[in-house]
């Protein structure tokens, strides 16, 4: 077995064995996956630790070939710890081989500034310079912000993006080609005829992280644990169309070009940066450079709480030798240089008190015990819930109601409970259990055999009734102010809501009903439900919780329809009788002509609108009078989606607008086609700047993108500008 077992990690899998795993069907697939799993995990670690094979090699191959084929037929099935996601690993023979011209290094980490310090005498030392704390001018150190993603190689020839590949194990990486044509940001060509290696890193930025998970939480699925898994492993799928369905980022930091001597066209890292970005490249704007060691320890302080506000991860900070001579005179070690060093930021970890552990029913019914938690700011924002995923994991950690908990966000980005600290238990703490019968409708709840998941079986269980509601009334969705929680349980309990439509019906005596209301109370609410009547064609789409479906897809598919059925749009009030008129029609090949949306989300869009029960819901929607808007500015024509006047354009707004709310402005910027960004860099379009813009109106200056104020930014919109 010494080959077979390196090539199966994600064999080739033909075409018709996806397929085979497709008409399965989601849910056996996944009952399958999760047979395999254990079995396929269990012979790898006999084979490869202890060299003992429990299962022939051809049957561990088939049996790895049914895994890959299952998850390449529901990409969402596909979790951190299956062994198709093995990364760092050897190549696994689904895709070709690249091996690199230069071996692609790994790095030293430190975790605490003296560390950071030490490396800076061996720097020192190896090029001969006096020790600190003596001045050293010539040494200076180029600080950039490590990424948490997956690292990758493009090649670049006369120009073009001929091939790119993963890291692999640093000498043999795999061909992700394909996958990688669909990160918008990796130009298919650069601004010069060039011909070079550039190095970066390949993420999913925190957004997308989210709209997956929010997607597998409704499929019922567990979530992803951090943006890098999911990251890793969506650059790593073999049909493209899903990379592309995943909105993976990039940052460039490494380039490795020979200028017409043979030796390198720059001569430092910081020229190497300016020159990747001059070339069209994407290059994180948040770096510092000519520094010392001092200042490079203030770079690691003043990012040390600003990350949290990035709208992606990072996890560290790497500080390299910026003159590629003295880099030259350091050499490498052991696959790392000895000229860079990564910092790697402490996972903030707080303590507090779980006080209670309570079992939350999702919309598929599933059984969460959630933390409650005394709430405890940490990573920048405040924690008083977690979810602890299972009964398994509730006691795997030992975790009792009333303990005192340690908090930390996994990856940076969800509160995680990590552990209890039984040193401080009173005796007053409980065990938890999870109840006999639901919460909510009381039928009696069901765990399957061999598997972790409690749940009610009930379809029409309110829980996931009001979750659905909460969603369609809440703030992506039609928006209607004031109908918060306590509001929605009564109005269902009541039954004064039985369907989405009813809403509209309310009357102002309806609502009057409610505990504390009075009449003022209630005409306000029933204004702001008029105002919501009227929403723009995608936010009454993502209001409906079409499964995959989050803001941004509505959007793209807002778009589409507008421009599929272009002479119904002139009557606003059509549109919402047009979805419910066409919709059900399309097939999951039509909507993947949508840009943005692959063949698991039109899979999952086509079976929704086909569906007699989605039928009914929106049949009562144009009963109830909602009105869905077109998409603004978008005239249709032959070739899609013409007169967006940002297509294709990057938007940053910063400051307060007069006559915007900062979504609003946004939303405009969507509507007009664009994107709508947080942070610049040197791929923002524009800036529109209003009262006390501050650090991104200095940022754009610096790196030359034009701002705008309000009226340049209304004149942007209509196309004037
Ligand atoms: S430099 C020899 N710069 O971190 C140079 N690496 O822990 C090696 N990484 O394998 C890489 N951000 O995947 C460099 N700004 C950055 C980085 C970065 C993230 C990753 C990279 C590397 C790993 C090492």
């Amino acid at each position: 077995m010494t080959e077979s077992a390196e090539q199966t990690v994600g064999l080739p899998v033909a075409a018709e064995a996806v397929d085979a795993a497709r008409a399965m069907g989601q849910e056996a697939a996944a009952h399958r996956q999760a047979d395999l799993i254990p079995i396929l995990v269990r012979a790898g670690e006999l084979y490869y630790q202890q060299d003992a094979p429990e299962i022939p090699d051809a049957e561990y191959d088939d049996l790895m070939r049914e895994l890959v084929a299952i998850e390449s037929a529901f990409p969402v099935l596909v979790t951190p710890d299956s062994p198709t996601q093995r990364v760092g690993a050897a190549p696994t023979g689904a895709f070709g081989e690249v091996v690199h011209g230069r071996p692609m290094l790994s790095l030293g980490n430190v975790f605490d500034e003296d560390e950071l310090r030490a490396f800076d005498q061996r720097v020192r030392r190896g090029l001969g310079l006096p020790p600190a704390p003596a001045p050293a001018p010539e040494l200076r150190y180029v600080a950039e912000l490590k990424i948490d993603g997956l690292a990758i190689s493009l090649r670049f020839e006369r120009g073009r993006f001929v091939q790119g590949a993963t890291r692999g194990d640093g000498t043999t990486g795999e061909d992700v080609t394909a996958n990688l044509k669909t990160i918008s940001v990796i130009p298919g060509r650069l601004r010069e005829p060039a011909t070079a290696v550039v190095r970066g890193e390949v993420f999913m930025p925190k957004a997308e992280f989210a709209r997956i998970n929010a997607a597998r939480e409704e499929a019922g699925l567990p979530t992803y644990a951090n943006p890098r898994n999911s990251g890793a492993g969506s650059l790593r799928q073999i049909d493209s169309r899903v990379t592309a369905e995943r909105r993976l980022s990039s940052w460039t930091y490494q380039l490795i070009e020979d200028g017409p001597d043979g030796g390198p066209v720059v001569a430092s890292q910081s020229e190497a940066l300016a020159r990747l970005a001059a070339l069209g490249l994407p290059v994180n704007p948040d770096r510092a450079e000519g520094l010392d060691i001092d200042a490079v320890c203030r770079f690691l302080e003043e990012w040390r709480e600003e990350r949290h506000g990035l709208p992606y991860e990072t996890d560290g900070v790497v500080v390299k030798v910026d003159r590629f001579d003295q880099q030259a005179r350091l050499g490498v070690v052991a696959r790392a240089p000895r000229w860079a060093i990564a910092y790697k930021f402490p996972p903030e970890q707080v303590e507090t008190v779980m006080e209670d552990i309570v079992p939350y029913v999702g919309r598929t019914g599933t059984l969460t015990p959630v933390a409650h938690m005394r709430p405890t700011k940490v990573a920048g924002s405040t924690v008083a819930r977690a979810t602890l995923h299972n009964l398994d994991e509730v006691r795997r950690k030992d975790l009792r109601i009333g303990d005192w908990v340690v908090l930390q966000k996994a990856g940076d980005v969800i509160p995680e409970v990590v552990r209890s600290i039984p040193d401080r238990r009173t005796g007053a703490e409980r065990l938890f259990e999870m109840p006999a019968t639901c919460p909510v409708c009381a039928t009696a709840i069901v765990r399957d055999e061999g598997s972790v998941r409690h749940y009610c079986p009930n379809p029409k269980c309110p829980a996931r009734l009001s979750q659905e509601f909460a969603h369609f009334a809440g703030r992506g969705g039609m928006d209607i102010e004031g109908a918060g929680w306590s509001v929605l349980e009564q109005l269902l309990e009541r039954g004064l809501v039985k369907t989405r439509g009813d809403f509209y019906r309310l009357t102002v005596d309806d609502l009057e009903s409610l505990d504390r209301f009075a009449r003022k109370s209630a005409e306000n609410l029933k204004t702001s439900i008029e105002r919501s009547r009227r929403r723009p064609l995608a936010r009454v789409l993502n209001a409906l919780g079409i499964p995959q479906v989050g803001e941004q897809t509505a959007i793209d598919l807002a778009g589409w329809i507008a421009s599929r059925w272009p002479s119904e749009g002139t009557d606003a009030g059509e549109w919402t009788a047009l979805v419910a008129r066409s919709l059900p029609g399309v097939t999951a090949e039509e909507l993947q002509e949508v840009p943005g949306i692959g063949p698991v989300v039109a899979r999952a869009v086509a079976g929704y609108f086909a569906d007699p029960e989605t039928a009914s819901v929106l049949a009562d929607l144009v009963d109830a009078g909602v009105v869905a808007e077109p998409p603004a500015r978008r005239v249709a024509s032959g070739s899609g989606f013409a007169a967006e006047p940002l297509a294709g354009k990057t938007v940053v707004v910063t400051g307060t607008l007069a006559g915007f709310e900062r979504s609003a402005a946004e939303e405009a910027i969507r509507a007009a086609g664009g994107k709508a960004a947080g942070s610049v860099s040197r791929n923002t379009s524009y800036v529109v700047a209003g009262e006390n813009a501050g650090s991104k109106l200095a940022k754009a200056t610096e790196l030359g993108v034009p701002v705008l104020d309000e009226e340049g930014f209304r004149r942007l919109l209509a196309g004037e500008a």
